[in-house]
């Protein structure tokens, strides 16, 4: 039954070979696993644009710090099946640490440009263990797409300028952020909040849209960003960030009223951190 579990690099290069013998066209998402209609927009994504569709679930401990939450991040192999299945995914692709990374493994892959700033100054591992592991899945899959959440928009242009880099053949595919009715956007590390800060996590969401549409309507930034930040704090949050960037390169903005903007923020709520990040309209 569908999705065949695959726990090697050579299993599913054996599968993808012989995908590709027969002409089919493959897209691959991946994932840390705990999935949630999130995740499942970008598999409906990955059907659409391609014949076989294989979903990779590691809990990467690369990208993790010491003091992060490696060790209680939900790990729900079975129930994640069990939706892969019902939506025709043909491989679920979840190695090992080991099969990932054997003892004597010693490379890293370390991107610059988008990944300077915003969250490499709070989690300086990040981004190179995100670059490490998805290089070794593009590699190991070799499919023609992969698609990731622009939810994690930093990473979405880390990834995509580490596959142009390195010349991998892969298309890198944002899909928007899925949010909840109140705005808060899916993660799983929602599953953290209690019931108090379930309430007030919206709020960071709000504050942001309210600045974007200040800023759209011709108000410089400052004011705006300094209200979102007051208004955000006020619900509960410590503030990591809230900046308006380049949204093609993440480099700091050179002129609000033309560059394409992206307003990005990460706030802790209690003990879980939350991330988002919206477009910014230019003003008219
Ligand atoms: O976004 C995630 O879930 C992870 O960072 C990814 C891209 C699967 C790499 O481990």
């Amino acid at each position: 039954m569908k999705p065949d579990t695959v726990r090697t690099r050579a299993d599913l290069k054996q599968i993808v070979d012989e995908w590709r013998r027969s002409r089919l066209t493959v897209a691959m998402v991946p994932t840390m696993g705990a999935l949630h209609a999130g995740h499942l927009a970008l598999v409906r994504a990955a059907s659409e644009a391609a014949d076989r569709v294989v979903v990779t679930l590691f809990v990467n401990p690369k990208q993790f710090g010491p003091a992060e939450d490696f060790g209680s991040y939900p790990r729900t192999e079975d129930s994640d099946r069990a939706l892969l299945a019902e939506l025709g995914v043909d491989v679920l692709f979840a190695p090992s640490a080991a099969e990932m990374y054997p003892d004597s493994f010693a490379t890293s892959v370390s991107v610059g440009g988008p990944a300077e700033g915003l969250e490499t100054a709070f989690r300086p591992h990040f981004f190179s263990g995100v670059a490490t592991v998805v290089a070794k899945l593009l590699i190991a899959g070799m499919p023609d797409r992969a698609f990731f959440g622009e939810k994690d928009y930093q990473q979405l242009l880390v990834v995509r300028r580490m596959a142009a880099d390195l010349g991998l053949p892969t298309e890198i595919v944002g899909c928007p952020t899925v949010r909840e009715p109140d705005g808060l956007a899916l993660s799983s590390r929602n599953a953290y909040l209690d019931a108090r800060e379930r309430a007030a996590a919206p709020a960071l969401h709000r504050g942001m849209a309210e600045a974007a549409e200040r800023i759209r309507s011709g108000e410089p930034p400052e004011p705006a960003i300094a209200d979102a930040l007051a208004a955000i704090r006020g619900a509960g949050f410590v503030v990591d960030y809230l900046e308006i960037r380049n949204a093609d390169t993440l480099a700091p903005v050179a002129d609000w009223r033309k560059d394409p903007l992206r307003m990005l923020a990460a706030a802790r709520l209690g003990r879980t951190r939350l991330i988002d990040n919206i477009p910014v309209p230019n003003p008219a």
